[in-house]
Order: structure tokens, then C-alpha cells, then sequence
């Protein structure tokens, strides 16, 4: 692995932006998330970028930003939880670092994407389907681009994190602040 990067990937409700902050302080990292830096950089935010110019547009966005990604090291980078959808994508995310695919049960996944109104994906006459459509046609995609996978059902963010440093313990060489 040349670039010390941890990228996390994941449906939405996974807790790649909590857990990868948590991580980057443990690793005394600089922590991104790909999300913030198109809201940032659009100057607006995703529900806004949906409705004026469509998912596709975000999704240009998305690889673009990938794209400027490339050459950054010594980063937790937390991911949009379609970046696997392009096919592109999949390869350049494996190429920026190490790649950990978060996952819940839809159960949690539901109860964690209903605190908020801002996923305009879900904004339809039944979530619910909709995230347990979504989920099963992406699934396999999270699975084949991560070398590995953690279950944070029953894991605490902390667990997760000790989780993902002990995974990533043979590519990272600074020592963590356990
Ligand atoms: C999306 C997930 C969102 C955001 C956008 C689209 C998706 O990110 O990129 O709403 O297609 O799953 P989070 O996974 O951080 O919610």
C-alpha cells in the first residue's frame, strides 16, 4: 500500500463520519469527508444540489472530487454512501488507501437515517422499502471495493474504531494514540 489513507465506505447510517473522526484523532490524522468538501465546495448543500441539478450532477461531483483526492496520504476519508455506485469510483477508492466498508442491520440503519431529513434518497412515500432496495442492490459493491467489512450493530463507535486500527495495523506506521 503506497498511501497511508483509511477510506471508509457504506450505506448510509453506517457512522463513517463519527467513527472516521474518532479514528483520525486516535491516528493523528487529518480527517475529510467527501460530502462536506462537495457542500463546500458547491456552496450548497446535498438536498439543494439534488433538486437544481440532479443526482447524476452529484454524482459527477462525487468522482470528480475522488479524482483530486489521489497523492493525499495520512487522511481518514469518509465517503458518500453512493461513491460505489460509478464504477469508476471503485477502483480509485482502493487506489487513495486503505478501504474499510462500515455496515449495520437495516433495522439500525432505518432508526439512524430517520433523525434527519437531509438524504434526498430517502425522501419518498416509503423509506423504508426504499432503504432495503437500495441496500440490497449495494451491498455487494461495499463488500467487493473494502478489504474489510465490521458490523457496527452491536459496536459501540469506539469498538469500531479499535476495530479498524487493529485491520489497518499492517498498513499504517505512525503509532495511534490508544
Ligand atoms: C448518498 C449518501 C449520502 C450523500 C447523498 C447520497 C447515497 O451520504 O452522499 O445524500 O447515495 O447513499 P451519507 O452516506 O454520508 O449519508
Amino acid at each position: 500500500m503506497s498511501l497511508q489513507n483509511i477510506v471508509l465506505i457504506g450505506f448510509m447510517g453506517t457512522g463513517k463520519s463519527s467513527i472516521g473522526r474518532l479514528l483520525a484523532g486516535k491516528l493523528r490524522y487529518q480527517f475529510l469527508d467527501t460530502d462536506r468538501l462537495i457542500i463546500e465546495h458547491a456552496g450548497m448543500n446535498i438536498p439543494e444540489i439534488f433538486a437544481r441539478h440532479g443526482e447524476a450532477h452529484f454524482r459527477d461531483l462525487e468522482s470528480a472530487l475522488l479524482e483530486s483526492l489521489k497523492g493525499k496520504s495520512s487522511r481518514v476519508m469518509a465517503t458518500g454512501g453512493g461513491i460505489v455506485v460509478r464504477e469508476g469510483n471503485r477502483p480509485l477508492l482502493r487506489e487513495l488507501g486503505f478501504v474499510v466498508a462500515l455496515t449495520a442491520s437495516e433495522e439500525v440503519l432505518f432508526k439512524r437515517v430517520s433523525r434527519n431529513t437531509n438524504r434526498p434518497l430517502l425522501q419518498t412515500e416509503n423509506p423504508r422499502e426504499t432503504l432495503r432496495t437500495m441496500f440490497a442492490q449495494r451491498r455487494d459493491l461495499y463488500n467487493e471495493v473494502a478489504q474489510v467489512t465490521i458490523d457496527t450493530t452491536d459496536l459501540t463507535q469506539e469498538e469500531v474504531a479499535q476495530s479498524i486500527l487493529q485491520h489497518a495495523s499492517t498498513v499504517i506506521s505512525s503509532k495511534p494514540s490508544l
